[in-house]
């Protein structure tokens, strides 16, 4: 028998406790973003951090301006100093899971359920993002312990808490750790198959910039038949703002908006087009049928080659029940903004909020509160020897050719380990389209869970060569 196949039957065999010891990380609401949730993200990374001492790793916690991050080495025995040297990433924090009443079990209770398709699913907030995914290649790497009592590289792992609050420590601490940090590459942890039975290696992030407004016009909420009229009204002026973003043919409007962003190569175009992607049945998945966005583009090209402005929340005067004749004090929108090729972050931040003050009459004001700097987006060369080998090592376990895609989502950690460490990223995850990534029932398929190990066990081996 083979290493390989050894540590498969390990793998295989230990599969119900690794599943237990996933629903303990899942039954943690590590919410990064909501204060309330600060010590339950400090618990989180002091279970991994106990979990992957027990494998034999020195593992710890590094307490940060925000939430902790977790770091942890493994050296291989009988390293012939020949050995590569890998950092594979994942991310502890996990979405809030409102809205609660939507959930058929508690976000925090994780369940496997068998569906009337015969699909068994992992059920719970963090199940696909992240915590099921970097568990695959955890319990990849104690399979690996476990049959041969070793690995076949040199590990180091980085378990960050603040990614889905857009990582604020991330950065200085990158730049504070650079030396213990820095590997031959990293391998991410946080991204999707192509489909349930293709393997893909994700090569393009989009990035990200958020920003909040609040539009302030009179002192106080005034009686709108009393006021009605003369009184500017802050809602209507945020409203005329929001809907001025975009022309008709879905291009946002912002002045330098799409300095930076590229056309995709030819060649790269028609690869995509290989991928026999329908723009038609993705939409009805989600209730749609009629594609928004730029006019002329298909949907792969939008989602991950094109940038975009959104509105995520607007808020502002009476929503209660019944009526209240109210002109308001007041209203506010959370935007974000998905960014692509070279786009600057703080320029599009600048940009917008000229575009926005533009749009407000002299006795209003505009105040601007983002969160956290954005990152810009990642693209990474497809030709490596190391993607190379990671993709055959996908194929081996799945019988199909690994899928080289892109991703509309973020991960910013992609860009600093270039930017920062000079480190080059591999991104493999098994996630799926319709794991509900925060939303309500977010769940990973228990294939999800138990080919991403086995896929682990495979791409060590391949990339120890
Ligand atoms: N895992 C996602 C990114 C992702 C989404 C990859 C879909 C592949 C498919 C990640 O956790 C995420 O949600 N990122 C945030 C970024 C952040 C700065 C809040 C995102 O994309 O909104
Ligand atoms: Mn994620
Ligand atoms: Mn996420």
């Amino acid at each position: 028998m083979t290493d390989v196949s050894r540590v498969l039957d390990v793998a295989d065999k230990g599969l119900e406790q690794s599943l237990d010891r996933l629903f303990d990380l899942v039954r943690i609401p590590s919410i990064s973003t909501d204060p309330a949730y600060k010590a339950d993200c400090r618990r989180t990374a002091e279970r991994i951090v106990a979990d992957l001492t027990r494998l034999g790793f020195s593992a710890s916690l590094r307490d940060t301006p925000g939430h902790p991050m977790v770091v942890a080495h493994f050296e291989p025995k009988a390293a012939q100093g020949k050995v590569p040297h890998f950092l594979f990433y994942g991310h502890y924090d996990v979405q809030p899971p409102d809205p609660l009443d939507k959930w058929t079990t508690p976000p925090f209770e994780p369940e496997k359920r068998t569906g009337k398709d015969g699909v068994v699913r992992l059920y719970g907030r963090g199940t696909a993002d992240d915590k099921g995914q970097l568990m695959t290649f955890v319990e990849a790497m104690r399979a690996w312990i476990e049959a041969t009592g070793t690995l076949p590289i040199k590990a180091t792992i980085l378990i960050e808490g603040e990614e889905e609050s857009g990582s604020p420590s991330l950065v200085p601490f990158l730049k504070e750790n650079k030396a213990e940090l820095t590997c031959d590459a990293a391998f991410v942890c946080d991204t999707s198959m192509w489909d349930a039975k293709t393997p893909a290696i994700t090569t393009r992030l989009r990035g990200m910039v958020k920003d909040e407004i609040t539009i302030s016009g009179p002192r106080i909420d005034l009686h709108s038949g009393a006021y009605g009229g003369p009184a500017a009204n802050p809602i209507r002026i945020l409203s005329k703002l929001l809907s001025k973003l975009h022309d008709k043919n879905g291009k946002v409007t912002i002045p330098g908006f799409y300095e930076g962003v590229g056309e995709v190569p030819k060649e790269i175009k028609q690869q995509w087009q290989k991928l026999k992607f329908s723009d038609r049945k993705f939409l009805k998945e989600v209730g749609l049928s009629v594609p928004a966005g730029e006019k002329g583009k298909g949907v792969l090209e939008q989602i991950w080659a094109r940038p975009t402005a959104e509105v995520n929340g607007i808020w502002g005067g009476y929503t209660g029940a019944g009526t209240k004749t109210v002109i308001p004090s007041q209203a506010h929108a959370k935007l974000t903004f998905r960014l692509v090729g070279k786009q600057k972050p703080e320029k599009i931040l600048k940009a917008f909020r000229a575009f926005a003050k533009a749009e407000v009459p002299k006795d209003c004001r505009i105040e601007f509160a983002s969160y956290g700097s954005g990152s810009p987006a990642s693209e990474i060369a497809e030709t490596s020897p190391l993607i190379r080998k990671s993709a055959k090592a996908l194929k081996d376990e799945f019988g199909r050719e690994t899928a080289l895609v892109g991703s509309g989502g973020s991960i910013p950690i992609v860009r600093y380990f270039k930017d920062v460490l000079g480190m080059d990223s591999v991104l493999i995850g098994f996630g799926l389209n319709d794991d509900a990534l925060h939303s309500p029932n977010e769940k990973y398929n228990l294939s999800s869970f138990h080919k991403g190990i086995r896929s682990w066990v495979r791409v060590l081996d391949a990339v120890g060569r």
